[in-house]
């Protein structure tokens, strides 16, 4: 499983969400790996989508190594942080997205519908299969001092979509549609861009 931060900033609630959900899936037997350096991949250029820069090389292959991934992302100005999306603009002619299990997260402020739905969307029109989500709105109320969330609602809502991670390598094609048309519906997605099963 690839775990991308979508936040650069130091303590971050996004980041202290995948603390949670990494914790559960390591409990349950699943390799995860963090993705923390969205960073260090350039402004998207198409005129360089075959050139062979290191950082944009090492994120499509850890997207092609990971048999899941977990994205948490904040809202920033009503959409999903720019860094994030950025980086999916460089799997676009790759197509190292397509049916890739993907559950997505925003903590932040509102709990980041809008950034889920951007996510989501934009997830799903390059093939993945976005199949759980969460928002978690005020994430400081729900974290101790250390920035470690603790809130019992919040810590069971991380710990059903981490049940749903590792439930991938158990799910059948059919069930990976099914799971990403419900979640396009709860998000408002056109379920028309949704890749038919393997
Ligand atoms: C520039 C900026 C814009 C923001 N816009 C939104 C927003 O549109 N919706 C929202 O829910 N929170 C918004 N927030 C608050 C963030 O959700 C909050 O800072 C969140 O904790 C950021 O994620 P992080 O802690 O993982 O860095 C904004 C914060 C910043 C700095």
């Amino acid at each position: 499983v690839l775990a991308i931060c979508g936040s650069l900033q130091r303590r971050s609630a996004n980041r202290a969400a995948l603390d949670v959900v990494t914790l559960a899936l390591t409990g349950q037997g699943s390799v995860v790996e963090r993705f923390d350096h969205l960073a260090g991949i350039p402004a998207f250029d198409v005129d360089q989508v075959d050139a062979p820069i290191a950082s944009v090389v090492d994120w499509r292959q850890r997207i092609d190594a990971a048999e899941a991934l977990v994205i948490a992302a904040p809202e920033y100005a009503g959409g999903v942080a720019g860094t994030v999306k950025n980086a999916l603009d460089w799997l676009v002619g790759s197509g190292n997205l397509y049916r890739k299990p993907v559950v997505i997260m925003s903590a932040g402020t509102t709990g980041g519908r809008h950034a889920r739905q951007q996510l989501a969307q934009t997830l799903t029109w390059q093939g993945a299969y976005v199949i759980a989500e969460v928002g978690i709105a005020h994430p400081r109320a729900k974290s101790d001092r250390d920035g470690r969330l603790v809130d019992a609602t919040t810590l069971v809502a991380l710990s059903s979509v981490a049940a749903v991670v590792s439930s991938v390598p158990t799910m059948r094609a059919d069930d990976l549609v099914s799971a990403a048309t419900r979640v396009a519906r709860e998000l408002g997605v056109d379920t028309a861009h949704i890749a038919p099963a393997a």
